[in-house]
């Protein structure tokens, strides 16, 4: 059985491979697809260099593969054309099974990032490719220790239960998936443990021994602080959307499913802030 796995050579790309070689994938039966293929040469498993602007490049890359875990591409705006890109080549390579992470409730949401992902989901069932959908929450790294430790903790996201979990529980649930049987046609919502900002911002503190407080701001000021600090302005108000969005709980989901693909509990916030804080 051939996976090939897109975006193998980001951080949750990376951690899905490894998961599938601990599950006793085969390195030979793993592609990774990607454009700085250096950084997974050590992965041990075939390489190949494509680009989302290149459907024949994708179809190619696809041929041959049972089934396609499909890492949501990372530069927003962009995502239509080259997800398009990316099903139209599964569509013509004839994969078996496409596994697409995408964002919690992405049906019914109203956080801006996720329009890119409904629409996906949308072209992957007008495609007629046999499809699983992770809608995977926040992860937890996306929350800087050392920043907040630097600088304190900032957001827009108020009290709002936020169910974020590591990459590397994500991505151990995606290569579940990808092993097993029976997931055709379902649609995960994954979370771990929730957590407010308050909470994060408490636990950091206690790990470390430094005060670290949680500074609530308005989207708007928030946007603000991001573009103040180099964050190109529409990725900037696309993370204050998403704490907006967050405050009213669209952040919050239950953690069934994901530990129901793990087979075990989620990693706990305290422990992905041990790892950060040593
Ligand atoms: N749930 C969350 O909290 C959260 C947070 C951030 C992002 N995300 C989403 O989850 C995805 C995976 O997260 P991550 O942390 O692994 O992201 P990441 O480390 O930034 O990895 C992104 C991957 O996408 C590939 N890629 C981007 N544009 C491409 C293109 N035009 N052609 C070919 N490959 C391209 C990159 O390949 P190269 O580096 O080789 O070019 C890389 O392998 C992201 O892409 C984003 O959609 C989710």
């Amino acid at each position: 059985m051939t996976i090939v796995v897109t975006g193998a050579t980001g951080h949750l790309g990376r951690l899905a491979i490894e998961s599938l070689l601990a599950k006793g994938v085969p390195a030979a039966d793993i592609v990774g697809l990607g454009r700085q293929l250096d950084k997974i040469a050590d992965l041990g498993i075939t390489t190949k260099h494509v680009d989302y602007a290149d459907v024949d490049a994708l179809t190619a890359a696809f041929t041959g593969a049972d089934k396609v875990l499909f890492i949501s591409g990372s530069e927003p705006g962009k995502r239509v054309p080259q997800h398009t890109n990316i099903i139209t080549a599964a569509k013509n390579a004839g994969v078996g099974l496409i596994v697409y992470t995408s964002i919690p409730r992405a049906d019914t949401t109203d956080m801006k990032l996720a329009e890119e992902h409904l629409v996906t989901e949308q072209l992957l069932a007008e495609s007629g490719l046999p499809h699983v959908l992770l809608r995977n929450g926040w992860y937890i790294e996306n929350y800087s220790v050392e920043q907040a430790l630097a600088h304190g903790l900032v957001g827009a996201a108020g009290e709002g239960q936020i169910s974020a979990a590591t990459r590397a529980d994500f991505a151990e649930a995606a290569a579940s998936v990808l092993v097993g049987e029976g997931h055709e046609g379902k649609v995960y919502e994954l979370g771990g443990e929730p957590f407010t900002l308050t909470d994060l911002a408490a636990e950091i503190s206690r790990q470390s021994g430094q005060e670290v407080a949680y500074t609530d701001l308005s989207p708007e000021k928030y946007t603000e602080v991001l573009v103040g600090v180099g964050v190109p302005a529409p990725f900037a108000e696309i993370l204050a959307d998403s704490d907006r969005a967050a405050a009213k709980g669209a952040l919050f989901v239950p953690v069934t499913d994901l530990e129901a693909l793990l087979g075990r509990p989620v990693t706990p916030l305290a422990t992905a802030i041990a790892a950060a804080v040593k």
